[in-house]
C-alpha cells in the first residue's frame, strides 16, 4: 500500500467511526467534527499504518491507533490555537475551532477529543480481541507520550520561552532546550504513531528486537516534522499551510530558524533526512516500507531550495 491509499483507507475508516461515535446532534460533536475532518495531512495516522505496514503487523490495530492519535493531535491543535496560547486564527484551511464555536465549546471539544481517545482504543481494541496486556502497553506508552511527561510538557516549555527573553542564555543552551522542546511537543506523540505500527505485530520477541529502534527513529521524525514546521512558518504562505504564517517571529517563539536562520535549518533538516534514510534502510527487510519512505520525501520535498 503507497501513502495515497493508506490515506483513503484511513479517511474512509475515520468517517465511519466519527459518524458512530460522534453521531448525536449537539454543538460539542459539531465542533469536534469541524475540527477532526478537516483537511489534515494525516502524517501520524499514516505512520502507524506505515510502521505496521514497515513490520508486517496488524493493520486493523494499526488504525486503531492511528484515529486515536489523530483525536489526540486534534486535541492539540484546537487548544494550541486558542488566545491564551498561540492566537491563531486559521487551521486546516479554515477559521479556528474556537473562532466558529467560542472558547468555552474549542476547550470543551479539545477535552473530549482527549479523553475520548483512550476510551476509543480500549473499545476498539477490545473488539479485535487484542491481548489486555498489550492494549495496557499501547495506553501506557499513550499516556507518557501525549501527556504530562510528554507533549503538554512541551507545550508548557514552548509558551514559557515565549515571554523569556532568549538573548541571555548561549546558543548551545538554546539549541539543547529548543531540540527538548521540540521533541516534547510533537515528538513523542509521532514518536507513539511508530511505535503503535511494531506493536500491532503478533510477536514479543520481534517487538523487544526493534523498539528502541522505533522510538529512536519516531523521535528523529518528530524532531525533522518540527523543523519543517518552523521553517514553514517563514517560507510558505497560508494557502499551502492552512494556517497563518510569520507567527513565530512575531509571538518572540524559540524556533530552529529563529536558532540558526533559514539556511542553517534547512541543511540541518537535509542532514537529518539522511540519516533517516539509512535508519529506516537498516530496520530490515521485513516488510513494506513505501508509506515511511514517501513521509519522508515529503517533508523533504516541503523545504526550499
Ligand atoms: C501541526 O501539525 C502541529 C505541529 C506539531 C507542527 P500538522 O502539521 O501535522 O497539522 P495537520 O494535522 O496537518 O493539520
Ligand atoms: C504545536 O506546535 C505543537 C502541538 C503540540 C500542537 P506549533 O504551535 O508550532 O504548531 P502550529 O504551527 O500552530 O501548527
Ligand atoms: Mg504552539
Ligand atoms: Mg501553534
Ligand atoms: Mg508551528
Amino acid at each position: 500500500m503507497n501513502t495515497q491509499s493508506a490515506r483513503g483507507q484511513f479517511e474512509a475508516y475515520l468517517l465511519v467511526k466519527a459518524e458512530l461515535y460522534f453521531k448525536e446532534k449537539n454543538a460539542l460533536n459539531e465542533a469536534i467534527l469541524y475540527s477532526l475532518l478537516g483537511q489534515g495531512k494525516r502524517v501520524r495516522p499514516l505512520l502507524a499504518m506505515g510502521f505496521s505496514q514497515g513490520f508486517q503487523g496488524n493493520l486493523d490495530i494499526a488504525q486503531v491507533c492511528a484515529m486515536t492519535i489523530e483525536m489526540i493531535h486534534t486535541y492539540s491543535l484546537i487548544h494550541d490555537d486558542l488566545p491564551a496560547m498561540d492566537n491563531d486564527d486559521f487551521r486546516r484551511g479554515q477559521a479556528t475551532n474556537h473562532k466558529v464555536y467560542g472558547e468555552a465549546l474549542a476547550i470543551l471539544a479539545g477535552d473530549s477529543l482527549l479523553t475520548f481517545a483512550p476510551e476509543f482504543l480500549l473499545k476498539e481494541l477490545n473488539s479485535l480481541n487484542f491481548a489486555p496486556e498489550k492494549t495496557l502497553h499501547l495506553l501506557n506508552e499513550l499516556f507518557m507520550a501525549s501527556g504530562h511527561n510528554g507533549m503538554v510538557k512541551g507545550q508548557a516549555q514552548d509558551m514559557k520561552f515565549e515571554s523569556e527573553d532568549h538573548s541571555v542564555f548561549d546558543q548551545q543552551h538554546l539549541q539543547l532546550t529548543l531540540e527538548n522542546i521540540h521533541k516534547l511537543k510533537t515528538g513523542s506523540i509521532i514518536s507513539w504513531s511508530c511505535l503503535a505500527g511494531l506493536l500491532s505485530h503478533p510477536d514479543e520477541n520481534f517487538i523487544k528486537t526493534h523498539r528502541q529502534g522505533v522510538i529512536n527513529i519516531g523521535n528523529k521524525i518528530g524532531l525533522l516534522f518540527q523543523m519543517v514546521d518552523d521553517i514553514l512558518d517563514v517560507t510558505a504562505e497560508l494557502k499551502e499551510i492552512g494556517k497563518t504564517p510569520g507567527k513565530d517571529l512575531k509571538a518572540g517563539k524559540l524556533t530552529y530558524t529563529h536558532l540558526f536562520g533559514l539556511e542553517g535549518s534547512v541543511s540541518r533538516a537535509k542532514e537529518i533526512i539522511k540519516t533517516l534514510r539509512v535508519d529506516i534502510k537498516n530496520l530490515g527487510h521485513h516488510g513494506n516500507w513505501q508509506i515511511v519512505d514517501e513521509i519522508i520525501s515529503l517533508l523533504e520535498g516541503q523545504l526550499p531550495g
